[in-house]
């Protein structure tokens, strides 16, 4: 059930006190302690019917004085990329004139001000509240999703998502437009680098451990900001990962994976939701009255805002549901679109709708209902310059090195990166000797942020290159050379180049890198190319049709392998890659994504063994792209492949393998750990009951480390085809070396039932098989019947 916050009802002494408190930014360390003490808070009192009350009477009343022109002006979110001497006359006057709701992409505070001074000469003074994309830091830029999602640590997530929402309310911003929990299982599609993966049950618990850790108790108090969770719905389905395509499912796969991350976000509290560009089924998102009202307010009970994704409305028309605009202006509103991000057709259009009777009053009031609750939650009727402060009390540089949290960046990174190959121990590498860093990226401030990096700057982000020369400093020598351009392909680097210098390319010819870059790798002990992808090539719009390296780095790759040093290949990249010849001739390879502002000291301090490499794959790594989609929770088929009985008519490619180069759940560590005497406390359970599976994992290696304990569990015979397994819970432990401990999960109807194709849950009896391990390939353990 979504429970949306209200605002405790402070007295006026109180609530002067806190604007005092949320106009300063805290100091970093406090912040960090702040962090971590609380990291995971969330709504856990539901608001007092009064307290409800008491917002709907005050909104209904606010409504009752509003002209129509002022409630359609609510329904508007301009993007305003405003800075402290905003010249924007027209807007200043449409939003005194209060045709404005919301803004977006205004990220400082004497820039909102100016904003929220003309809402405040408007007629009835409504405040604006202000959004951005906070996708994974603001400031401070953390790890990108698929990072996060890796870390199987949803301390570190929560962690990252309390820093996001504190450094962006110090700068008095009110909502994000995130967690991205698009359910991916093609890493064609650019986008996977926001969400959390392939799989259900992870993102959804991601996605609701983030939307608790920026909301808060209560996002009318400093420190918080709301979370609109997107796309809803179904986004990461598009038919070829192509970028903004079409979605076409079945509703069994519909309700079991792609809708439970929502719904997830939803009950955690999320204030808002973004509606999706794409079509399902044959109908956009933005004009769906079923996946606006009838499943997210009234099966979900969802009270918030809905927001549409930028410039979806018009979209409608190229869709091929709406003639023009005002037949968009139309649909959305009618669907359950309240919020009109960037287009016009809302202003333009609802007024005449309205007086032709086409859209009702009622629907619009509803609309503007969500909106102005939002408003009320945040504090905003209260004191509108809440969040913004005051102005003798704004940074004096926003940017200031003082603000950023380095140390929390540093620690969750770490976390998020996936060891995948470690032949003959090649690392953790010693500080000593001659390191050869290679590769286009190895000293990229850019690309190591990641797309989406909000407010983040690429000048106060580590390079792999300085995570390593600091590491070393005065014990090892580095020699640096670039070797390749990210990619050769002109017309892709002017693709990717369009709206930002996304790569730059070296006048030098392929050739002269190379040869630069053989000679330095001849004169060192070990080879470290960083190589991948640039932060472009895995963002919106930039869907790719293979997912290899690119072939200017592949050429380099093979010339630093052709000269004998031992090679540790350090990956950067927003999405799976096909890896097989790397896997094959690599000593060492590190998945890093793109690890945020500490990234170059978090890689560093793995690959040197001052932290040991915790982190599992949230995605399956496929051999080659023509596997897609390859994810590990498929169904059986009828005539599923066996590698051990190879037959010519079972589900197979005859030109490749079947399975994944590198599956879901994967990840080696500097240590070993073995799983042992797994058990469940029961071989028989009825209907409702619960059951423990238990499993001993031992540390049987030489140094201490972490690991993720996963349960997967298979409903073998069902009324219909059931995954060969899911995971349903996951544990990060640490274990000193050669220290073992019990981990347990409880099982029940929860984790045994699925979703008909009617959207029912169904829980039925019969055997279950359980799987305890350390990635998705884990053993069968053992087996019980559910009565
Ligand atoms: C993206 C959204 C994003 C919005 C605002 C759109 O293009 O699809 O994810 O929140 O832009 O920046």
């Amino acid at each position: 059930m979504n429970r949306l916050f209200l605002p405790r009802l402070l007295p006026a002494l109180l609530a002067a006190a806190l604007l005092a408190a949320c106009v300063q930014t805290p100091p970093a360390q406090s912040l960090s302690a702040q962090a971590s003490s609380s990291p995971s808070t969330g709504p856990d009192t539901a608001p007092t019917l009064a307290a409800q009350q008491e917002r709907e009477r005050y909104v209904s009343e606010l409504m009752q004085r509003m002209t129509l022109q002022e409630k359609i002006g609510q329904l508007r979110l301009r993007s305003v990329d405003a800075g402290p001497n905003v010249d924007k006359e027209a807007l200043l006057q449409e939003i005194r004139s209060g045709q404005v709701g919301a803004i977006f992409n205004t990220v400082t505070r004497p820039g909102m001000r100016v904003l929220q001074d003309a809402a405040m000469q408007s007629r009835l003074k409504v405040p604006l509240f202000f959004a951005y994309d906070v996708i994974h830091g603001h400031r401070t830029v953390f790890p990108i999703g698929l990072g996060l999602a890796s870390s199987f640590d949803m301390d570190a997530i929560a962690r990252s998502g309390r820093i996001s929402a504190i450094e962006a309310n110090a700068d008095g911003l009110n909502m994000t437009f995130a967690p991205m929990v698009d359910i991916s299982r093609d890493p064609r599609w650019g986008r996977n680098s926001e969400g959390y993966g392939e799989d259900t049950y992870l993102t959804s618990r991601i996605g609701a451990t983030l939307v608790k850790a920026l909301q808060g108790d209560d996002p009318s108090q400093p420190g918080t900001i709301m979370a609109a969770v997107k796309h809803f719905a179904m986004y990461g389905a598009i038919e070829g990962a192509r970028d903004y395509n079409t979605v076409d499912m079945s509703p069994q796969r519909m309700y079991q994976d792609y809708l439970p991350p929502y719904k997830a976000a939803i009950d955690a509290g999320a204030a808002g939701v973004m509606v999706a560009l794409n079509a399902v089924n044959g109908v956009p998102a933005t004009a769906d009255p079923w996946l606006l009202q009838e499943l997210l307010r009234k099966q979900w009970g969802f009270k918030g805002i809905t927001v549409s994704d930028h410039g979806a409305i018009l979209e409608l028309i190229r869709h091929g549901v709406a003639a023009d605009g005002r037949d968009a202006a139309r649909l959305a509103i009618k669907a359950g679109t309240d919020l009109s991000m960037n287009d016009k057709v809302y202003g333009k259009d609802l007024e005449p709708l309205v007086e032709s009777g086409e859209v009702s009053m009622a629907e619009i009031d509803e609309a503007v209902r969500h909106v102005l609750r939002v408003k009320y939650d945040l504090g905003l009727f209260r004191d509108a310059y809440r969040h913004i402060g005051r102005a003798e009390d704004d940074p004096a540089d926003t940017e200031a090195e003082s603000r950023l949290h380095r140390a929390d960046a540093r620690e969750v990174a770490r976390r998020s990166l996936v060891l995948l190959k470690n032949e003959g121990d090649t690392l953790p590498l010693k500080k000593q000797g001659t390191i050869a860093v290679i590769g286009p990226l190895a000293k990229s401030q850019r690309d190591v942020m990641g797309n989406w990096s909000a407010a983040g700057k690429a000048r106060q982000a580590v390079s792999v290159y300085q995570g390593l020369a600091e590491a070393t400093a005065g014990r090892a020598t580095l020699l640096y050379a670039k070797g390749a351009n990210v990619i050769d392909d002109a017309e892709v680097v002017t693709y990717l180049n369009e709206f930002e210098k996304d790569v730059e390319v070296d006048s030098r010819t392929a050739e002269a890198m190379i040869a630069e870059a053989v000679q330095a790798a001849r004169k060192a002990d070990v080879v470290l190319a960083v190589v991948g992808e640039s932060q472009g090539m895995a963002h919106e719009a930039s869907s790719r049709t293979d997912i290899v390296i690119p072939e200017s780095q592949r050429r380099l790759l093979h010339a630093l392998k052709a000269t004998g040093k031992p090679l540790v290949i350090v990956l950067m990249n927003g999405r799976p890659l096909a890896l097989e010849w790397e896997h094959a001739n690599a000593d060492a390879m590190l998945e890093t994504w793109f690890a945020g502002t500490e990234g170059g000291h978090a890689i560093a301090d793995v690959l040197f063994g001052d932290y040991n490499p915790s982190g599992k794959l949230p995605m399956t790594f496929p051999r080659v792209v023509g596997q897609v989609p390859l994810y590990y929770n498929h169904l059986n088929t009828g005539r599923p492949f066996d590698p051990e009985n190879p037959n010519k008519y079972t589900s197979r490619y005859f030109d490749h393998e079947n399975g994944p180069l590198y599956p879901f759940g994967y990840g080696l560590s500097y240590t070993t750990f073995d799983v042992s005497d797994v058990k469940l406390s029961r071989a028989e359970m009825a209907r409702g009951g619960q059951l423990t599976a238990s499993a001993t994992i031992r540390n049987t290696g030489r140094r201490d480390g972490e690991t993720v304990v996963q349960l997967y569990v298979q409903d073998p015979v069902a009324s219909i085809s059931r995954p060969v397994r899911e995971l349903k819970g996951f544990s990060k432990i640490f274990l000193k070396a050669g220290e073992s401990r019990e981990v347990s999960f409880e099982i029940g109807d929860e984790q045994l039932g699925f979703y008909n194709a009617q959207g029912r849950f169904n829980v039925e009896p019969g055997k279950f098989n359980v799987f305890l391990g350390l990635d998705s390939r884990a053993a069968q353990s053992a087996s019980f019947t559910l009565h």
